[in-house]
Formats: structure tokens, C-alpha cells, sequence
């Protein structure tokens, strides 16, 4: 299957199509809405952004207001509407090899000390979990940078949850077909060894090979859950440019749940404007936008 060359809500909200307006008591029942069922907290500027992200869903809908919209979503309960909105706010934006350190330290560091404990106490095992995945380029980056550590250790039972709560994004990262301007930043042998070309002329897209997919296990997961369901402890987890959307509170609050999804020792992978300091009797700096769990 080809894949979608316009990913949709990346960061495209210049292109606003005039012909809805919000009052300012739609604005705040849709604010509401995405704050308890996403935890998401949509700043008041954020208007235009919602105008522009829910009007085309409005127009297929056939419907005149954001009235009208409101009234669906609540008749839809926790049902579909609702996560064709949810899906429509996310902010998606993702690359392969995004913050490119991250995977420098990964190789160079964090790789070779879980290897070198595993090695001593027997237990080759590895798991990670990349939370907040969008459309798939940060879980297929951290499986590329696990088969090419591992490559040359063998014996090594290493896999990796990546999960997210908006459904398009989810099924666009297990399907692992990304057009070749998405894979720009992928270095040609490693582009060679864990991707397969196809298609022809403009229809030329790149699929994930079985190989690098198996790695990977794709769940639909709201971060805002009270509990994480996980049955081992992950060894790091990657939420990069995902904590930026939440209050201090639920940040807090998640921070403190993976700290107890990660093993003793575990490190946490942050986007570059995310810190830890609001946690900081449970987390310590372990490198540019990672921690260490105390
Ligand atoms: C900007 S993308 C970041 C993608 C990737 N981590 C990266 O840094 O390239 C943010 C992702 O977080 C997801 N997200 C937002 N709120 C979430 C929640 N409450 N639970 C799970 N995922 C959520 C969005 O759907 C979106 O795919």
C-alpha cells in the first residue's frame, strides 16, 4: 500500500479555510473535552488551530456550526467522533533520526552498559518503549539503532512497544511505508539494509523490512491512564515531544509512571524543550534531554 505523502496534522495550521467560526463557548467545551480525554491542554491561542484542524471533519460531517459538532461528540460518548477529533488535535510532527544525539548516546552509551549487565548477570534481555510513537520514524529510529548494536552480539531478546493514542498515526506506523522525502534523514546503508524500495515513477515509496518491524509491537495507549498495563519493565522509554502538550500536573503525574515502568537504573529519552525538573527527587541528568532513574 502506498503511503499518505501529506501526513495531515503535522504543522501545516497556516493554511486556515475560511467558512467556520467558534464562539467562545465552543472553544471551551471543545478546550474541555481534549484536556479530560487527552489531557492535552490547549493554550487559548490555540483557536485558530482548532478552527483550521476539525473544519474539513465538520464539512464531511455536513454539518453548519461547531454547535452542531459539539452536539455529535456528546452523543457519541467515548465512541468514534471522539477519536476522529482526538486524532485531528494531536500534533503528529515526527522524523527518523529526530535529535540525532539521542541515538548517538543510545549506541554509544546506554547500549554497551545494558549489554555489559546483562552479560554479567545472564539476563540478555531488553525492552523499550517509545510512547508518544505518531506515525512510526522514532520506534523503527531506536529498532535500527538496537540490530546494528546487536548485530555483532548475538544471544540478545531485545523488543520494543511503541504506542500512541491517535489511531490514524498508529496504523500508519505499523503499515512502515514512508515516501523517500520522509527518509531523508535515514543514512543510505542503513536506508539499503532496513527498508525495501518499491513501486514505480511517483508511486516510488519505501517499506519497512520484516526484519526491523517484528522488533516492534504497535498499541493504541492514552498516556493519562491512570495505570500502564506493561507486564516487564522497560530498560529506557523515549517520550519525545509529547509532555510539551500536558499541564505541569499531568506531566508530573506521567513522569512518575514510567518512572515505575522502568527498570532500577532506567533512562527516559525527552524532546529538547521537555525537563525533568519538576521531578527531580526521582529523575537524575544522565545527558543532554535524558534521565536516570533514582
Ligand atoms: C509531536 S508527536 C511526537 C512524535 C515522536 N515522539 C517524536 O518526537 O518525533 C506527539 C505524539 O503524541 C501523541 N499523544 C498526544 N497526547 C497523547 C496521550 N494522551 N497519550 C498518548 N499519546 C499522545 C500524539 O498523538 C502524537 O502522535
Amino acid at each position: 500500500m502506498r503511503p499518505d505523502s501529506n501526513p495531515g496534522n503535522g504543522n501545516e495550521d497556516a493554511g486556515i479555510r475560511v467558512g467556520f467560526t467558534i464562539t467562545d463557548q465552543e472553544f471551551e467545551t471543545i478546550r474541555a473535552l481534549v484536556k479530560s480525554k487527552t489531557g492535552i491542554s490547549l493554550g487559548l491561542h490555540k483557536r485558530d488551530l482548532v478552527i483550521s484542524r476539525l473544519s474539513r471533519r465538520l464539512r464531511a460531517l455536513g454539518l453548519s456550526s461547531f454547535s452542531q459538532y459539539i452536539e455529535v461528540l456528546r452523543q457519541a460518548g467515548d465512541g468514534g467522533e471522539l477519536v476522529q477529533m482526538m486524532n485531528r488535535i494531536t500534533t503528529n510532527k515526527t522524523d527518523f533520526f529526530r535529535e540525532k544525539h539521542h541515538f548517538q548516546m543510545l549506541a554509544d552509551t546506554l547500549l554497551p552498559h545494558i549489554y555489559a549487565e546483562g552479560e554479567v548477570s545472564g539476563k540478555r534481555v531488553l525492552r523499550a518503549w517509545s510512547a508518544g510513537c505518531s506515525s512510526g520514524e522514532e520506534p523503527y529510529t531506536i529498532a535500527i539503532t538496537l540490530q546494528e548494536f546487536f548485530a555483532e552480539r548475538p544471544g540478545w531478546d531485545y523488543k520494543l512497544l511503541a504506542s500512541d493514542l491517535d489511531t490514524t498515526m498508529l496504523e500508519r506506523a505499523s503499515r512502515g511505508a514512508y515516501d523517500s522525502a520522509m527518509l531523508e534523514p535515514v543514512p543510505k546503508n542503513l536506508l539499503n539494509k532496513y527498508f525495501v524500495r518499491t513501486g514505480r515513477g511517483e508511486e516510488v515509496f519505501y517499506q519497512v523490512k520484516p526484519e526491523l518491524r517484528q522488533l516492534i509491537s504497535f498499541r493504541k495507549f492514552n498516556l493519562m491512564n491512570d495505570t500502564y498495563p506493561l507486564k516487564v519493565a522497560m530498560d529506557f522509554i523515549f517520550c519525545r515531544n509529547v509532555l510539551i502538550y500536558f499541564d505541569a500536573d499531568d506531566k508530573a503525574r506521567i513522569l512518575r509512571r514510567f518512572h515505575q515502568a522502568l527498570k532500577p537504573g532506567g533512562h527516559i529519552f525527552v524532546g529538547h524543550s521537555e525537563s525533568l525538573m519538576m521531578v527531580k527527587d526521582i529523575f537524575t541528568y544522565a545527558g543532554t534531554t535524558v534521565y536516570r532513574k533514582i
